[in-house]
Parts: structure tokens; C-alpha cells; sequence
């Protein structure tokens, strides 16, 4: 692999669309190339509402520009533990309502982590989860979004860069803010079994997504702030196809100072 570039490249869009439309662009781009061993497209997909527009936008092209999605196989980063995989609150239901249920995708190449296992299951399923990763080629694209814990899939701060697919346990802050769609902190499990980091990392291209105000702070650390365990997100300032993709208020931390360097590194789109 290349070396990483000296800073994480950013891309700031001015709208939630705009962004949206730009990521689905890529993702179709990465769906439609053509592989020179012939192997389908693989993407390592996100669940939260930071890419609910970006899967929006992938529906539209499948129905409208006939955007196949027959030969993708898809990993998600995460599910919550313990977790049925038809409670509202379920990653596996998310990706079908928001995504999976609307394109021509075939049930057998969609892969999400289990949250319904017993206990003593756990270790096995993460390990049959990396091995299929591997078998299926590596991760081709991976949809991030952005934790205000810092995290990237549940990889919460203390995560090594050597982390793979396991159980973890949530941080405060992240059950924190999942608690109002739980009814209540109490309410939010204490556990999920994640994607790790050296997971992650595996991917050829890698984009950030993080949109609105409240993610302006915790952006700033990941693009800005030294690598650093307590802050997953850091760890991607080491991978050689990492892109950031912002709106922009999730940016304004990092354009309020607008130094000279910065300016040389930003990329503004324009309205697409
Ligand atoms: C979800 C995931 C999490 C979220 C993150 C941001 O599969 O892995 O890392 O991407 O918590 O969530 P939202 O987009 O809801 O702000």
C-alpha cells in the first residue's frame, strides 16, 4: 500500500444532498468497475442517519439508471447486543428498510454482523465474519459515519489498531446519544458486536461522512488531532484512500481557521 497522505484529504459539500449524491456517485462507481478477476463489488456498509440519504440516492439510480446491485456483496460494520434481527431498533432491519429492500441485491451476499447469538457464540461469528470478508476479496469501498465518542463502526475509544470483528462494550457518551431512540438510556443495550479497526483499515477506499453542527467538534479531532486511541476515527490518517466527506457545519471547526495550508487542501464542491 501507498503511503498515507501528510493530512486526511476533506471534502465539504455545501448541502446534506450535495454530499449524498457525491458519495452515491462514488459508490456506483465502485459498484460498476470492472475487476480483473472478475469478483463483484464489495462494500462495507454503514447504518445511522449519516448515510440514510446516500442509500436514498442508490435507490434512485437502481430504479431510475439501472444501478445493479446483483453481483454486490456488502459487510456492515455493526449490530447492537443483544439484538433481534427484526426489533425496530435493529441494524439488520435499518439495512433492509433503508437500503437492501429496494435494490435488486441477492439475500445471500449481504453480510451483518448477528447481535441474537448466545454469549459463547460471539468469538466464532467474528471469526467466520473476517474469514468471509477475506474470501469474498477484501472490502473494495467503506461507508463510515462518525460517533461523537469518536468511534468508527463501535470501535470506541480505547480500540487498538490491531482490533478485529468482536464484542464490545458502548461507550457512555455513544448510549448516551442513541438513548432517544431507545426510550431512555437504561433502554439502550450495554453491548455490540463490531467491525474492528484493523478491519476497517483493510478497506482499498475508506470515507468518513459526518453532517451537522454537533459533529463539528469531534471532526475536528479526527482530521486534526494526533493518533490516538481514545479517538477511532484518528487511525484513518493512516490509510492511503481515506477521504473525509463533510456539510458544511459538521466542517466549521476546521474553517474557522482558515490557515493558508488549509486552504490548499479543502476541496469545495460545488452545488451538484
Ligand atoms: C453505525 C456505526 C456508527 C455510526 C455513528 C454515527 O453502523 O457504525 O459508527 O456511523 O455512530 O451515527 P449517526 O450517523 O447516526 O450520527
Amino acid at each position: 500500500m501507498p503511503d498515507a497522505p501528510e493530512r486526511l484529504p476533506v471534502v465539504i459539500a455545501e448541502t446534506y444532498d450535495d454530499l449524498a449524491r457525491r458519495l452515491a456517485r462514488r459508490i456506483a462507481e465502485v459498484i460498476r468497475a470492472p475487476r480483473r478477476d472478475g469478483r463483484p463489488a464489495v462494500l462495507g456498509l454503514a447504518t445511522g442517519s449519516t448515510p440514510i440519504g446516500i442509500y436514498r440516492e442508490l435507490i434512485r439510480m437502481h430504479r431510475e439508471e439501472g444501478l445493479d446491485f446483483s453481483r454486490v456483496v456488502t459487510f456492515n460494520l455493526d449490530e447492537y447486543v443483544p439484538m433481534a434481527p427484526d426489533s425496530v431498533h435493529s441494524y439488520h432491519r435499518f439495512m433492509r428498510e433503508n437500503l437492501f429492500d429496494h435494490v435488486n441485491i441477492a439475500r445471500e451476499n449481504i453480510h451483518i454482523p448477528r447481535g441474537d447469538l448466545e454469549r459463547s457464540e460471539f468469538e466464532a461469528h467474528a471469526r467466520d465474519y473476517e474469514r468471509a470478508i477475506g474470501e469474498a476479496g477484501g472490502i473494495d469501498f467503506q461507508l463510515l459515519g462518525l460517533g461523537q465518542s469518536g468511534h468508527i463502526g463501535f470501535n470506541e475509544p480505547g480500540s487498538s489498531v490491531a482490533s478485529r470483528t468482536r464484542l464490545v462494550v458502548l461507550d457512555t457518551i455513544t448510549r448516551r446519544v442513541a438513548a432517544s431512540d431507545f426510550f431512555g438510556m437504561e433502554n439502550v443495550p450495554a453491548e455490540a458486536i463490531t467491525m474492528g479497526v484493523a478491519t476497517i483499515l483493510e478497506a482499498r477506499e475508506i470515507a468518513l461522512v459526518a453532517t451537522g453542527e454537533h459533529k463539528a467538534a469531534i471532526v475536528k479531532r479526527a482530521v486534526e488531532g494526533e493518533v490516538d486511541r481514545d479517538v477511532a476515527a484518528t487511525y484513518l490518517q493512516q490509510h492511503p484512500h481515506a477521504t473525509v466527506y463533510l456539510d458544511a457545519p459538521a466542517a466549521a471547526e476546521l474553517t474557522r481557521r482558515k490557515t493558508p495550508w488549509w486552504l490548499g487542501e479543502i476541496e469545495w464542491t460545488p452545488r451538484l
